[in-house]
């Protein structure tokens, strides 16, 4: 069922509160690093700041566990974000309460046309626990609501579910129907040949994906820790690379799947491998096979040359492409140069449509420099990963039907 979206309220003079996603990196100094979220978010703010709304904004910030904890505020990012939207004319504030009579107060003093950002919801043990009561408390805060969080939208909690019940009217924001949009609607019948890399560092969290892709997708391509529980799962030595040993027959059944259904599901063909963790450690590309696998003593950390080849190769032929999970530990450069294959091929096939689904695959094209390349990337990990497994979002169902 189609929800409302934030494009179907009147807004004008009216107080609008807004689930956002502000769960940003800050450094040691307090300074958002990573401002996509909230960049992301703007369109739905302009458009209620110059709709001469209220903007009542709800955010959560890391996991305080119920309890207040300054390391956990969201004063720093209220700062971020005035200074995000100097060129408008409404003012943006911060209230250090979300709830009750000091939040009150804040939003009594709001003139249309203004934000408002409220503390941390998760300073409160009732947000998690989706408080029906607490749910009720924010939701006298304003008049109509809109969801706009999509990287929470997979938490059921009261700011960004239970909150929708006690209002009028409860809309997807702007952001919300970009992500649903792209990780849904456009792979519902996506343009052929359909590419899906997966890699990343479980097969189990990845399962939920597997499954609902492959009723779509050509061709899949495994990379990441991922693929040693396949190659165990073959008997192929994997020796200390990560693998879930309780995993194997869930491997082999989705080959099995695979093959039955004419899928072409590519493993690596060789990998780069290193008896040590970290940077400038010795490393070989080593050549995987039935008779000669990893050696032992030796951990594959990323796909290996040829393997980086092929799968190029498939990519360039790709009209979608749908990419999660890093292909080896590109978190320690030595270790990247799949991962940037990858995202360098990606980039090259200009003319495919390419999602890349959140988490750690985002963090890797961003460190590329190759983010503006890509059709679409999601603020999204959980919440984009449980999309893409076809799940109902609890943060979406519990929005207005059209
Ligand atoms: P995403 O967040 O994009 O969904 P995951 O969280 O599933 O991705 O996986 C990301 C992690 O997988 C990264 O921290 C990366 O270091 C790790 N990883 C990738 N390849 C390997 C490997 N060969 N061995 C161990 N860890 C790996
Ligand atoms: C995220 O950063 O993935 C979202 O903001 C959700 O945060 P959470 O995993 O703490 O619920
Ligand atoms: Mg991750």
């Amino acid at each position: 069922m189609p929800k409302l979206s934030l494009l179907d309220l009147v807004v004008a003079d009216k107080r609008i509160l807004v689930r956002v996603d502000f769960n940003v990196p800050l450094n040691e100094q307090n300074e958002v690093v990573d401002d996509t979220r909230i960049v992301e978010a703007l369109p739905t703010i302009r458009h209620l700041i110059s709709h001469q709304a209220k903007t009542i904004l709800l955010a959560h910030f890391g996991r305080p566990k119920g309890t207040v904890n300054a390391k956990y505020s969201l004063a720093p990012v209220a700062a971020h974000l005035k200074k995000l939207l100097v060129k408008e004319n409404g003012a943006v504030h911060f209230c250090n309460e979300c709830v009750g009579p000091v939040a009150e107060k804040a939003i009594a003093g709001m003139k249309s046309g203004d934000v408002l950002l409220l503390e941390n919801v998760r300073f409160h043990a009732e947000e998690e626990t989706n408080d029906p009561k607490f749910a009720q408390a924010l939701a006298t805060l304003g008049d109509l609501y809109v969801n706009d969080a999509f990287g929470a939208a997979h938490r059921a909690h009261a700011s960004t579910a239970g909150i929708a019940a006690h209002l009028p009217q409860a809309a997807m924001g702007l952001l919300m129907e970009k992500e649903v949009r792209y990780l849904h609607g456009e792979l519902t019948h996506p343009k052929k040949p359909f590419l899906v890399i997966l890699g990343g560092s479980k097969v189990s969290d990845k399962i939920g994906v597997i499954e609902s892709l492959m009723k779509k997708a050509d061709t899949f391509l495994i990379g990441g820790a991922m693929a040693y529980t396949f190659f165990k799962a073959l008997g192929i030595e994997t020796a200390l690379s990560r693998v879930e040993a309780d995993k194997l027959d869930l491997a082999r059944d989705i080959l099995k799947k695979a093959e039955e259904r004419g899928i072409k599901f590519l493993l690596p063909l060789d990998c780069i491998a290193t008896q040590e963790i970290k940077a400038g450690a010795a490393t070989q590309n080593i050549t995987l096979s039935k008779e000669f696998g990893i050696p032992l003593g030796w951990e594959g950390v990323d796909i290996g040359l040829a393997t980086r080849e092929l799968y190029a190769k498939e990519i360039a032929q790709a009209a979608t492409i749908l990419w999660n999970g890093p292909v080896g530990i590109f978190e320690i450069p030595d270790f990247a140069g799949g991962t940037r294959a990858l995202a360098e091929a990606i980039a090259a096939n200009s003319e495919a449509l390419s999602i890349i689904g959140g988490g750690d695959s985002v963090t890797a094209v961003k460190q590329f420099g190759l983010a503006e390349k890509m059709s679409f990337i999601s603020t999204g990990g959980g919440a984009s990963l449980q999309l893409l497994e076809g799940k109902k979002l609890p943060g979406i169902a519990a929005l207005t039907d059209k």
